[in-house]
């Protein structure tokens, strides 16, 4: 399932790269705000049973892991980016923030009352605000990975193209959102030493096969029922990770930051 993207400048194309990435992204950003103003989940068709229980179970954590002010995010952005990098993850914890709502209309559509709190939540709370900017997006690094993986398996395997659409939606926003964490953390995480580079490097990658265990099992009902298993999306997830793990991890592009 393809959802067509708004059209942006190719002089501002973020793939392009360049030292200019952060306007690049915040372009990016701006021109795809408010792309699913006019979504709804009319017309669905009536789901099979597995799937309808499966979703049941599984996409309030998923609503409740999208909900948040990004408050603390934007103040470490603001104390170690410039303008344009703070406006670009500014407008990235909005399309965050509309992930959350499609993801309520999707939980009221198939009867799931949403989560005011997790375990899972407030353990990827507080490991981000552990560190500062670049732990904390490395932490939101975790979960896009994993999200991708399941939002594709749902887009493929809900069997319902409005339900369906919506999470082609966010699967499409999140594959940009590795895209923008790639061309822009690089840079902030090259200012750690070469030990403590190393030392998240191996942490975050134990990390990302830790949690992807933990969601794989979890949600295995919906991811079942979709067609997959968790098996099969462990093995989606370390295929995401071999891809982007040396991107995000990329020493090559050390540039000076003001502070
Ligand atoms: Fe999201
Ligand atoms: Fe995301």
């Amino acid at each position: 399932m393809t959802i067509t993207p708004p059209r942006l400048d190719p002089a501002l194309d973020p793939e392009a790269g360049g030292a200019d990435i952060d306007a690049r992204w915040r372009a990016d950003f701006e021109v795809h705000r408010g792309q699913h103003a006019d979504v709804t989940t009319a017309g669905m068709w009536t789901l099979a049973p597995a799937v309808r229980d499966g979703l049941r179970s599984s996409l309030p954590t998923f609503q409740l892991g999208e909900t948040g002010t990004g408050r603390h995010l934007l103040a470490m952005a603001r104390r170690e980016g410039n303008a344009d990098y703070v406006e670009a993850m500014r407008l990235f914890v909005i399309e965050e923030q509309e992930h959350s709502r499609l993801l309520a209309m999707a939980c009221e559509a198939v009867d799931a009352p949403l989560l005011a709190t997790h375990w899972t939540d407030r353990v990827f709370q507080w490991a981000r605000r552990l560190l500062g900017l670049r732990a904390e997006v490395l932490m939101l690094l975790v979960a896009e990975l994993i999200a991708v993986c399941y939002y594709a398996t749902l887009a493929a395997g809900v069997g319902d193209q409005v339900l369906g659409r919506i999470f082609a939606r966010i699967h499409a926003d999140e594959l940009r959102h590795l895209d923008f964490h790639a061309g822009t953390l690089p840079r902030h995480l090259a200012r750690w030493s070469t030990p403590t580079w190393w030392c998240a490097r191996v942490v975050w990658t134990m990390t990302v096969i830790g949690s992807a265990v933990v969601v794989a099992w979890d949600h295995r009902q919906v991811l079942r029922a979709c067609g997959s298993g968790p098996t099969r999306f462990l093995i989606g997830v370390l295929r995401l990770l071999r891809f982007h793990e040396g991107r995000f991890f990329d020493r090559s592009t050390r540039v000076t930051i003001e502070p």
